[in-house]
C-alpha cells in the first residue's frame, strides 16, 4: 500500500506543526478565530494557502509576478481566494504595500537568503506585527550545506562555505546568505522579539536517498517521526538544511 504521507511533506511538516501551534495559541490569546496573517517572500502560497485554509486572511508579499499568479491559482483550488491577498513588493520596501503594526502573525519563510540586508529585513516583518504579534522565521542554515557539498564529495567547497562570512560555497552557489540558528536568532532579539523555540528543518530529509523513502513501506513516516524528534535538539540545528525560529513580541501568550 503507498505511503499516506505525500513526500513534500518532508519539507514543510517541522514548520507546519511548529507554525500551526503558534496560530492556536495567537486565536486563544486574541480572542479571533480569524487572524491576520502576513507572509512576507510568500511565493505561491506553500504556507499562505494552509494558513488560510485554517479560516485566517492572509496577505502574501513577494517580487515575483509569476509568484503571485501561482498563488492565486493555488488560492482558488483550495476554494479560499477570498482570504488570500497577493501584493507586489518586497522585505525591503514592505511598508509601501502593507500596514505597520497590522498583522497577529508574520511568516518570513527563505526569503532572508535573498534580501540584501538581512537584519533589516527582519526589523520589517517584526515592525508589521500587532502588539503580542508572531514571527515564523525559517531560513538555510550554514551547516546543512556544508555538510551536504562534503557528501557530495565536493570538499573544498564545503570548506569554503565554512571560512565565507555568508556562507557561500562559491561563485555558482544561488543562495547569497546562509545562516546558524545562533545567527538567526540573534536577528529575531536584534528586532526585540524573544526567540520562543527553534528548531533544525530537513536534518536528514536530503541525505537520504531518495529510494529507501519511497521503496520502504513506512519508511516516510518514521523518517518524518525521526525529524521531529531530532529538530528541537540543539546538537542538530548545526547541521539541519534550514533553521526555524519562532519570535514572540513582548507580552505573547504562551496559554
Ligand atoms: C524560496 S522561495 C520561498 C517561498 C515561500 N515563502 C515558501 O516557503 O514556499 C523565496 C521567495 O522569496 C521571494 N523574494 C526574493 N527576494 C525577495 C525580497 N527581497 N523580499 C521579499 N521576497 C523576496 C521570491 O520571489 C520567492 O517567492
Amino acid at each position: 500500500m503507498p505511503d499516506p504521507m505525500p513526500r513534500a511533506s518532508l519539507r514543510t511538516a517541522v514548520v507546519w506543526d511548529v507554525l500551526r501551534d503558534a496560530l492556536d495559541r495567537q486565536v486563544k490569546a486574541s480572542g479571533r478565530d480569524a487572524l491576520d496573517v502576513l507572509d512576507t517572500g510568500g511565493g505561491s502560497g506553500r504556507f499562505a494557502v494552509p494558513v488560510a485554509r485554517l479560516g485566517h486572511h492572509v496577505t502574501v508579499v513577494d517580487p515575483s509576478p509569476n509568484a503571485l499568479f501561482a498563488l492565486e491559482r493555488r488560492a482558488a483550488e483550495a476554494g479560499v481566494a477570498d482570504r488570500v491577498r497577493g501584493v507586489q513588493g518586497d522585505a525591503h520596501g514592505l511598508f509601501d504595500v502593507v500596514d505597520r503594526g497590522g498583522y497577529d502573525a508574520v511568516l518570513c519563510h527563505g526569503v532572508l537568503e535573498y534580501v540584501d540586508d538581512p537584519a533589516e529585513g527582519v526589523r520589517n516583518t517584526v515592525a508589521a506585527l500587532r502588539p503580542g504579534g508572531v514571527l515564523s522565521l525559517l531560513a538555510a542554515g550554514l551547516g546543512g550545506a556544508v555538510l551536504a557539498r562534503a557528501l557530495a564529495g565536493h570538499f573544498t567547497e564545503a570548506r569554503q562555505a565554512l571560512r565565507d562570512p555568508d556562507g557561500r560555497w562559491g561563485d555558482a552557489d544561488p543562495v547569497p546568505h546562509r545562516f546558524t540558528a545562533e545567527q538567526l536568532t540573534a536577528l529575531v532579539e536584534g528586532a526585540g522579539l524573544r526567540a520562543a523555540s527553534v528548531h533544525g528543518v530537513r536534518v536528514f530529509a536530503d541525505l537520504v536517498p531518495g529510494v529507501l523513502v519511497d521503496t520502504e513501506p513506512g519508511a516516510l513516516d518514521a523518517l518524518l517521526r525521526l525529524e521531529a524528534a531530532a529538530a528541537e535538539l540543539p546538537a542538530f540545528h548545526s547541521v539541519a538544511t534550514q533553521i526555524h525560529v519562532l519570535g514572540e513580541t513582548p507580552g505573547a501568550s504562551r496559554a
